[in-house]
């Protein structure tokens, strides 16, 4: 999907050598429509954030006079959480609607919903849908920036950023240009590798999607077609996937979405291809391991890979505080006044 309402702004080569490219997004949609120094500037930004959650008390006031409303209509327990810990340590205002208790339930539109909300005062809207697009729905009618928690299968930019900022820490050199990187499993009704196709080639990795191949459809076309010069290579041959890996992410089998007859069972994937310490050893010595959340352990990933020293799953949770801190910053600065909330001392 394309982005209709918040184009791709190409910093020009001059700006990106100097790494002096400004955000000029006003929503965030998916990453499809990052370049490579937009994912800079933000991984430079989660910097910043980082070194602030450092301090004895991590709150700073660029956000303040903000109002964000984070609305789900989705469960969600990293993402919901880690936006609201964001938008607090920024001094936003923050409220949060979940839809099972709003006027959605009397039937009220995901429009009616979204104009409500910025008649209420908020500024940004962070939202999470079951349905692919919501999210660019609502940019159509909201005045302010949207920020896309999660939209069915079809993204999840703040966890593909977490996860990328996440690899570039444990990478020797911080770099993935030419690694190889596995993301595993469910495939086909992941939003999370969806993105994460995108930022991990956009940094030059030698990305390797595998899993079942009913759980693979589409992708393998995709591969073959290229995406802007992007390549990564779709395999039902785990041995072959994870040989030499730099880093794996086990995808959780998400049976909520799964049609009848796409597996046998559970039990036979998890022969076939769970993340076990086993299947590690054809990997890198030093692989790393991730895995978005909320795990199926003992299905896509065995209890003992979830806690290897090895394993940076609660180091993915925790960037995403710093992540989302980063982008809700970087979003208020395209309909902010710059000076009222440059303040990060
Ligand atoms: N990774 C992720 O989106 O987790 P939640 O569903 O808990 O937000």
């Amino acid at each position: 999907m394309t982005t209709q309402v918040d184009r791709p702004v190409v910093a020009s080569d001059a700006e990106q050598a100097a790494g002096s490219a400004r955000w000029a997004h006003r929503h965030l949609l998916d990453v499809d429509g990052l370049t490579r120094a937009d994912i800079d500037l933000v991984m430079r930004t989660t910097d910043e954030m980082h070194e602030v959650l450092g301090r004895p008390i991590p709150k700073v006031p660029a956000l303040r006079g903000t109002s964000v409303t984070i609305l789900f209509y989705e469960a969600s327990t990293r993402t919901r959480v880690s936006f609201e810990v964001a938008a607090k340590n920024l001094s936003a205002d923050v409220v949060n609607i979940a839809a099972s208790t709003s006027s959605v339930t009397k039937g009220e539109s995901l429009v009616d919903t979204v104009r409500t909300i910025e008649a209420l005062g908020a500024d940004m809207l962070v939202m999470r849908h079951a349905v692919s697009g919501a999210p660019y729905l609502a940019a159509e009618v909201f005045g302010g920036s949207v920020l896309n928690g999660g939209d069915g299968w079809h993204g999840h930019p703040t966890q593909a950023l977490l996860d990328l900022y996440t690899l570039r820490g444990r990478l020797p050199g911080g770099s993935l240009e030419g690694r190889k990187v596995v993301i595993l499993g469910d495939v086909l009704h992941s939003r999370v590798a969806r993105s994460n196709i995108w930022t991990l080639t956009a940094m030059g990795a030698d990305l390797w999607l595998c899993g079942p191949t009913t759980l693979l459809r589409g992708f393998e076309a995709w591969a073959a077609r290229g995406a802007a010069g992007r390549r990564f290579t779709v395999t039902a041959d785990v041995g072959a996937a994870l040989r030499d890996a730099d880093a794996v992410m086990a995808l959780r089998i998400q049976r909520e979405r799964m049609a009848g007859g796409l597996l046998p069972s559970l039990r036979e994937y998890a022969a076939r291809y769970g993340l076990t310490r086993e299947r590690l050893r054809a990997a890198s010595p030093e692989v790393i391991v991730l895995h978005p959340g909320p795990m199926n352990e003992g299905v896509e990933i065995a209890p003992d890979v979830a806690v290897d020293p090895r394993s940076v799953i609660t180091a993915q949770v925790a960037n995403g505080v710093a992540v989302r801190m980063a982008l809700l910053y970087l979003l208020a600065g395209t309909h902010h006044d710059a000076a009222s909330r440059r303040e990060l001392s």
